[in-house]
């Protein structure tokens, strides 16, 4: 069993659709995961289940030896923060500081710890110097790292991020990157959800890959993204980079830049030699 336990976790929107169907998921603390899959395949639904803002029609879900069904929404997301998919649905104040020490105050913190809490996650989001302003004044991609510092400046155990590279430019995706490694570096468990199968390549050792309201495979990125039938049931394609060496027939499975630089090189001293 792991930090977050997800055991034949079933979930009905009221109504009575079926979002996600007999998923058992284990993550342990200090782990950095990307859920894959695309549009509907129930990973937004998925990741709540996990901090309580759903809770499971059928199955249960763990956090640490907490069921979720015995606990409140406040009291799991203490422990597991979620940035919305849609940053604007999270957004409710008109400065970026009052914003982001909103979860700290609620949480009842002393005065200087929030202070230390809020000046710590715009730092890490590169928000510092605006941190006076309206968040409606900047664009919707920088937006959402006003919510991913709300999320932050609650030093939650585990974070969840639903899309936080859609609509991002390079500087954005660089950016992500960073914060990402700053809070591994930090003992975070870390979720992430994006359909950006380069960033995915880059920067996650575990894929947790959804359809159709299942996870149908769970695995190294390595293994996944060369995994054909999968790839094909979840309608995802390879990174490039894979795609580039499998046309060129160049073997491993290659899913950094670095080692298809590397493969090609061999290739062309085994040509010349
Ligand atoms: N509040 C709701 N009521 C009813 N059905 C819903 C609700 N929210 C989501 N759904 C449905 O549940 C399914 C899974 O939705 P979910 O948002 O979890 O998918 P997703 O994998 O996150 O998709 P995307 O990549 O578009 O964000 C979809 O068919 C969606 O239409
Ligand atoms: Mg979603």
């Amino acid at each position: 069993m792991g930090f977050i336990s997800l055991k034949n976790v079933s979930y009905d929107y009221p109504g009575g659709f079926r979002a996600v169907d007999s998923v058992t998921v284990n993550i342990d603390r200090g782990e950095n995961i990307a859920v894959l899959g695309q549009n509907g395949a129930g990973k937004t639904t998925l990741v709540k289940l996990c901090n309580r803002l759903l809770c499971p029609t059928e199955g249960d879900v763990f956090i640490g030896e907490k069921n979720t069904r015995d606990h409140t929404t406040a009291e799991i997301s203490r422990i597991v923060g979620y940035v919305f998919q849609n940053p604007d649905d999270q957004i409710f104040h008109a400065a970026i500081e009052k914003e982001v020490g909103f979860g700290p105050k609620m949480m009842k913190l002393p005065d200087g710890q929030i202070k230390r809490q809020v000046d710590n996650a715009l730092e890490i989001t590169g928000l510092s110097h605006e941190r006076k302003e309206n968040p409606y004044n900047l664009p919707l991609a920088r937006r959402k790292f006003i919510t991913i510092a709300a999320v932050i400046a609650m030093n939650t155990e585990v974070i969840i991020l639903d899309e936080p590279t859609a609509g991002q430019d390079m500087a954005g995706i660089r950016l992500l990157q960073t914060i990402i490694k700053t809070l591994l570096d930090q003992g975070k468990t870390l979720i992430t959800i994006s359909h950006d199968m380069e960033f995915v390549a880059e920067n996650f050792p575990r894929l947790i890959l959804m359809a159709d309201k299942r996870v149908i495979e769970d695995g190294k990125p390595e293994n996944i993204f060369w995994n054909f039938e999968a790839l094909k049931k979840a309608r995802l394609k390879q990174p490039y980079v894979s795609r580039i060496c499998r046309s060129l027939d160049i073997g491993g499975r290659i899913i950094h830049l670095e080692d298809a630089v590397e493969a090609v090189m061999q290739r062309a001293y085994r040509t010349k030699t």
